[in-house]
C-alpha cells in the first residue's frame, strides 16, 4: 500500500472511493460540508435519517452520488460530538481500513479534517495513527497452501486528503505510520509461523537479513558463547530441545548506514535503549508439560523477540536519531532427555542461582541472563518484552499488556506510548513484600512465586537481575496475539513501543 498526503477539493478529485469521517449530530466538517453540497445535501439526508448508524465506526457506501467526481463515498461515523474520544477516533480508523480490504477501487481518498480531531489531538498524531491502522488492517499472512489465494480486493493508493498544505512533519507522521505497520507485519509473520520453521536459528537469521537491508549491526551468539559467558538460566531451558539456541544482539545507531561514526553528539550514542524480547519458539512446558487444550498457541511465545526485530524494522525505516539495543535470548522449551527437572538449581549468569520449581517459567529463565548481559551497554533505560504469564491475562483480560517497572518515569512514558498509539498498557505493583514470594531453600530463590500474583512474581524475579539500570517489564501474553476465529498475531506492542521511541528521539531525552 502506498500512502500519499495532500491539499485538494475532495468533491473534484478523482478516486475509486473518497472516506468522510463525521458527527452524526454536529455541522458537517468542512471537507464532508463541501461534497454534501456538491452533492444537493444528499449526505446530510444520509445522516439525519438514521441510515448512517450512531456508532462510532458505521460505515455507509452510497455509489454513483451526482455531482461528486468519486466513484464511491465511504461515510463513516464519529460517533456523537459529546463523547468523540480517542477510541472513537480509532474505531472509524479501523472501519475506513476494514472497508478498504472490501471494494474493488484500486485508489482511494480519506479526508482528515482539524474540525474532527480527538480533543488535544494534532494532525500529526492523526496522520500516523491513520496510516498506521489503515496499512494494517490490510496485513494478511501469507499462508504456506497448495494455491495461493489471490487478494484481487484492496485499494493500492490511498491519499490523505487536508485542508492545506501539507508540513514537514505531517509528511513525516505518514512515513513513520507505514514504518510503524510495516515492523508490525514482520512481528505477526514471525509469530503466525509454525514452531517448526520459526525456530531460534530462523529469529536469528530474520534478524542478519534486516541488518543487512538497513545496515546495522547484529551479532549472534551459539551455545558455546553462551557457555562462556555463563549463561545456564539460558541454556538450562535450550537444553530440553533438538533446537540450537541463538542469543541475538542487534545495533541500531541513528541514522541509515552511518554506523555511528559520524554522529555529531557523542553524548547521544553513550546510553542506549535496550529492548529484550522473549524468543521462545516454542513452549510445551518442559518437564512441567502444560495441557495439551490449545497447545499450538504456545508457537506465539516469540512474540517478544517478534516485537523487538520489528521495532527495529520500524526504527529503521523511520531512520529515528537514536541508539537502540535489541537483545533476543531464543530458545525452545521442551521436554527432552537432557531437560530440566523440576528442583534442578542453575546459576544465572549474574552469578545468582536459582531453583527451577516448574519448568514452564522458563521464559524469566532465559531473560534474567540477557538482562545480566544488557549492563554491559550502560543502558538508559531496558524493557523487557514478554510473553511471561497466563496470570496477566486472567489479571487484565486482552486490552491492555501489562506493565511492571522498578522507574515511574519510565512506566509513565510507556504509558503515554500506550495512550498514543491506542495500544494500551496498565500497570501492576512490584512492592518489595512480593519478593519473599520466591524464597527457596535451596538457592538463591525459586523461580515461581506460588499461586497469587503470577504476573507480579514473574516480574518480581526478572527485577532482580535489573538493579543497574531503569527497568520496565511489558508482558504481552494477553495482547500479541488473538484466539478463536480471528488466531493470529496482532503485531503488538510495536506500535506502543513506536511511539515511545518516536517521543524519545523527539525529546532527545537519552
Ligand atoms: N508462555 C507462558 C505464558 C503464557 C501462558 C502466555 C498462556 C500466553 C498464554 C509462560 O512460559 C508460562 O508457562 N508461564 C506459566 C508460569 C507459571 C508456571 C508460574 C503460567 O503462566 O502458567
Ligand atoms: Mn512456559
Ligand atoms: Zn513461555
Amino acid at each position: 500500500m502506498k500512502f500519499t498526503i495532500k491539499s485538494t477539493s475532495p468533491e473534484k478529485s478523482e478516486t475509486g472511493f473518497l472516506a468522510l469521517c463525521l458527527f452524526v449530530d454536529a455541522p458537517l466538517p468542512p471537507a464532508s460540508q463541501a461534497v454534501n453540497e456538491a452533492c444537493q445535501g444528499k449526505l446530510s439526508e444520509f445522516v439525519s435519517s438514521g441510515e448512517l448508524e450512531e456508532k462510532a465506526g458505521s460505515t455507509l457506501l452510497l455509489h454513483g452520488l451526482t455531482g461528486v467526481v468519486a466513484e464511491r463515498i465511504l461515510l463513516v461515523s464519529l460517533g456523537k460530538s459529546g463523547s468523540f474520544s480517542d477510541k472513537a477516533w480509532r474505531d472509524a480508523f479501523t472501519a475506513v481500513g476494514k472497508a478498504i480490504n472490501d471494494t474493488p477501487a484500486k485508489d482511494g481518498m480519506i479526508a482528515l479534517e482539524e474540525a474532527a480531531l480527538p480533543p488535544g489531538r494534532d494532525m500529526t498524531w492523526a496522520l500516523r495513527q491513520a496510516v498506521r491502522t489503515v496499512a494494517d488492517c490490510a496485513y494478511k499472512f501469507d499462508a504456506p497452501r497448495k494455491k495461493n489465494e489471490s487478494t484481487k480486493r484492496g485499494a493500492r493508493k490511498i491519499t490523505f486528503v487536508l485542508s492545506s498544505d501539507p508540513n514537514q512533519s505531517q509528511k513525516e507522521a505518514v512515513r513513520h505510520g507505514q514504518a510503524i505497520a510495516e515492523g508490525m507485519a514482520l512481528t505477526k509473520n514471525l509469530g503466525n509461523l509454525g514452531a517448526n520453521v520459526c525456530t531460534p536459528a530462523k529469529l536469528a537469521e530474520t534478524a542478519i537479513a534486516l541488518g543487512k537491508q538497513f545496515k546495522f549491526d547484529v551479532d549472534i551468539l551459539k551455545r558455546a558463547d553462551m557457555e562462556k559467558l555463563g549463561m545456564d538460566a539460558l541454556l538450562s531451558v535450550a537444553r530440553g530441545s533438538c533446537q540450537e539456541p541463538r542469543f541475538i544482539v542487534m545495533h541500531y545507531r541513528s541514522g541509515r548506514g552511518k554506523s555511528g561514526k559520524t554522529h555529531k553528539n557523542a553524548a547521544l550514542r553513550q546510553h542506549p535503549i535496550v529492548l529484550v524480547g522473549k524468543g521462545i519458539t516454542f513452549d510445551s512446558g518442559g518437564i512441567s508439560l502444560k495441557p495439551g487444550a490449545e497447545m499450538d498457541e504456545m508457537k506465539y511465545d516469540m512474540s517478544g523477540a517478534a516485537s523487538v526485530i520489528g521495532a527495529f524494522k520500524a526504527i529503521a525505516l523511520m531512520e529515528l536519531p537514536i541508539e537502540v539495543i535489541g537483545l533476543i535470548p531464543a530458545a525452545e522449551n521442551m521436554p527432552g532427555g537432557n531437560a530440566s527437572r523440576p528442583g534442578d538449581v542453575v546459576r544465572s549468569m549474574s552469578g545468582q542461582t536459582i531453583e527451577i520449581l516448574n519448568t514452564d517459567a522458563e521464559g524469566r529463565l532465559i531473560l534474567c541472563d540477557a538482562l545480566t548481559y544488557a549492563e554491559r551497554f550502560t543502558p538508559d533505560c531496558v524493557i523487557d518484552i514478554a510473553t511471561l504469564t497466563g496470570a496477566c491475562v486472567v489479571a487484565l483480560g486482552r486490552i491492555p499488556s501489562g506493565l511492571l517497572s522498578t522507574d515511574d518515569a519510565l512506566a509513565d512514558e510507556l504509558t503515554q506510548g500506550g495512550l498514543d498509539s491506542g495500544d494500551r498498557v496498565w500497570r501492576l505493583p512490584l512492592w518489595e513484600e512480593y519478593q519473599e514470594l520466591l524464597k527457596s531453600n535451596f538457592a538463591d530463590m525459586a523461580n515461581i512465586g506460588g499461586r497469587f500474583g503470577g504476573a507480579i512474581t514473574g516480574a518480581a524475579f526478572l527485577s532482580r537481575f535489573t538493579g543497574a539500570y531503569k527497568w520496565a517489564h511489558l508482558d504481552i501474553a494477553g495482547t500479541a496475539w488473538l484466539s478463536g476465529n480471528a488466531k493470529g498475531a496482532t503485531g503488538r506492542p510495536v506500535p506502543l513501543l513506536g511511539e515511545f521511541l518516536i517521543a524519545r528521539a523527539r525529546s532527545r531525552k537519552h
